[in-house]
């Protein structure tokens, strides 16, 4: 026929529950476009392939049934306009019952509703080839989620997407394990959608979750990409629609569900935060999951104010040197438990004020002889040991004093003496920040705001810092959790990705 351009091989059909949705025309700018031919021919089922296949994105018009006149690619060296959205499981093949078809389900019962499908993608083609140009729209293309989660395995599916879409670098889990199963090779391109903005990522913080996670023990939220990483820093590189508050090139850092061990990743734009005045993207690479943690515990959660007692168990941990500071900022006092004299001299540096080696003393003698405002011992304890503390912590408590349980380091099983938290009015709780929603209610959004309006003016100011104990390149992300495993750390693990 010599009307299409040509094809590459169509390709292998990613598996028996795998589909494209519809087209999606993405940013077109006339000059990019070069109308190649116009000519009438009836619709064949293999239209459809043409039209999702070209490798220069192919857009169709018709005028009546069956018929297409027009066909547009971009110019050499131009950005595609057409490109494919997201599989989506359980549709079924395409026309050509090859698997891979880029159109509507109907299109499989009918050629006329395949008309159709094109003449709509097609007339939504040309009014943007004709409009002014505008924001550019995002691109959408399968999520490593998606792929992830596709009940066909991630194998087949990540080739495939690899093969058609674009394609980063990201630490990829071999399986569950010690550090060897985290390999840095290629997963596919994350594209942001509605309300999400896509960042370059710079750097990625190591958290202790991040390890739960490659030994298979906490598994990411539902549809949360399996690339793991909970807070990164970077730069805006696209924008998902409905998002008005941050532009391409914004230099933030972000609070994330996963997928920070990665060059890119697509966040909601309510986790995002600006870099604080004063600081570089690595510095505030491991801010947003240590300050987010604190306020919305000690804070939100507890109502940490000024004259209580505080006890944070792991002082020296990431969590840890941040709690510290922000509790001595809002006029508390604070008691940590640490695994080493030097840890505990570091952690008296960021206003500490009662210092306990969990190794040579017990906590709950130090602690209550320690007076909160509800009278000897603790009036929040944030503690990240959970089964193996939980007693104690009891015991150390003051007078209406609450129990913050983050970590479950010490096991999740433990018995409660009610009897000793009734005698004391306690309160236990256990919250985690990972499954909260993105937005609404107690989201995410909801505690990046808190954190922005009350946490980053102290960093500006410098009278919290971050503490960083070492920076990695992401290759070598299993030298960093060694790190962490093996209680080297004084702060964060800051993983190198961007140069
Ligand atoms: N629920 C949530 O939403 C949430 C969010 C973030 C973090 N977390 C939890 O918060 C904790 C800290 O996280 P991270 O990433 O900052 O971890 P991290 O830097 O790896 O710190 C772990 C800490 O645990 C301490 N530790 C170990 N055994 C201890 C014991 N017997 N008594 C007291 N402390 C002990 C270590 O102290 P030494 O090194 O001095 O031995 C170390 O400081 C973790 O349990 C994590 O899972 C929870």
């Amino acid at each position: 026929m010599g009307e299409y351009l040509a094809l590459p091989p169509h390709p292998p059909p990613p598996g028996p529950q795998l589909r494209t949705a519809p087209t999606v025309i993405a940013r077109p700018g006339p000059a990019l476009v070069e109308q190649r031919r116009i000519r009438r021919r009836p619709l064949t089922p293999r239209d459809g392939r043409h039209i999702r296949d070209s490798p220069a994105t192919v857009a169709a018009r018709y005028s009546g049934p069956n018929a297409i006149t027009c066909a547009e690619r971009p110019a050499a060296g131009a950005p595609s306009l057409v490109t494919p959205r997201r599989p989506e499981p359980d549709v079924g093949t395409d026309v050509s019952g090859q698997g891979c078809s880029s159109l509507s389900p109907g299109i499989n019962r009918s050629p006329t509703r395949a008309a159709y499908t094109v003449a709509v993608t097609v007339s939504t083609s040309l009014r943007v080839l004709t409009a002014p140009p505008r924001r550019p729209r995002p691109v959408r293309s399968p999520r490593t989620t998606v792929v992830a989660d596709s009940p066909t395995g991630p194998q087949d599916p990540v080739r495939w997407s690899l093969l058609h879409y674009g394609a980063m670098r990201a630490i990829n889990l071999n399986g569950f394990g010690g550090p060897e199963v985290m390999e840095w090779s290629e997963a596919p391109d994350p594209v942001p959608g509605h309300g999400e903005v896509l960042i370059e990522v710079a750097a990625a913080g190591v958290n202790r979750a991040d390890l739960l996670q490659r030994r298979g023990f906490y598994a990411p939220p539902p549809g949360t990409t399996a690339v793991p990483g909970l807070e990164c820093s970077g730069v805006i590189a696209q924008v998902g629609d409905g998002v008005r508050e941050w532009s391409v090139g914004d230099r933030v850092c972000a609070l994330l569900s996963g997928g920070g061990y990665a060059e890119k990743v697509a966040v909601p734009a309510g986790q995002v935060l600006p870099v604080p005045d004063g600081l570089d993207l690595a510095a505030a690479t491991g801010l947003p999951e240590v300050a987010a943690t604190v306020w919305s515990n000690l804070v939100m959660t507890a109502g940490l104010h000024s004259g209580q007692l505080l006890l944070v168990h792991g002082g020296g941990s990431g969590i840890g040197t941040h709690a510290v500071q922000v509790a001595r900022q809002l006029g508390a006092r604070v008691a940590v438990t640490a695994g080493s004299a030097a840890k505990l001299e570091r952690c008296a540096e960021l206003g500490a004020n009662v210092l306990i080696n969990y190794h040579e003393h017990d906590f709950v003698e130090l602690i209550r002889a320690e007076h909160g405002l509800g009278g000897p011992g603790a009036d929040i304890i944030l503690d990240n040991m959970g089964a193996a503390y939980l007693g104690r912590n009891v015991e150390a408590l003051a007078l209406d004093g609450q129990i913050v349980v983050i970590g479950m380091q010490g096991g999740v099983n433990a018995d409660l003496n009610l009897g000793a938290l009734m005698a004391k009015r306690g309160t236990v709780r256990a919250i985690k920040l990972r499954d909260r929603p993105a937005t609404g209610r107690g989201s995410k959004a909801d505690i990046i705001a808190e954190v922005r309006a009350h946490v980053w003016p102290l960093l500006e100011k410098g009278e919290i810092v971050p503490v960083i104990h070492a920076e990695v390149p992401v290759a070598e992300a299993g030298r960093a959790h060694e790190m962490l495993d093996e209680h080297e750390t004084f702060g964060k693990v800051i993983l190198r990705v961007g140069s």
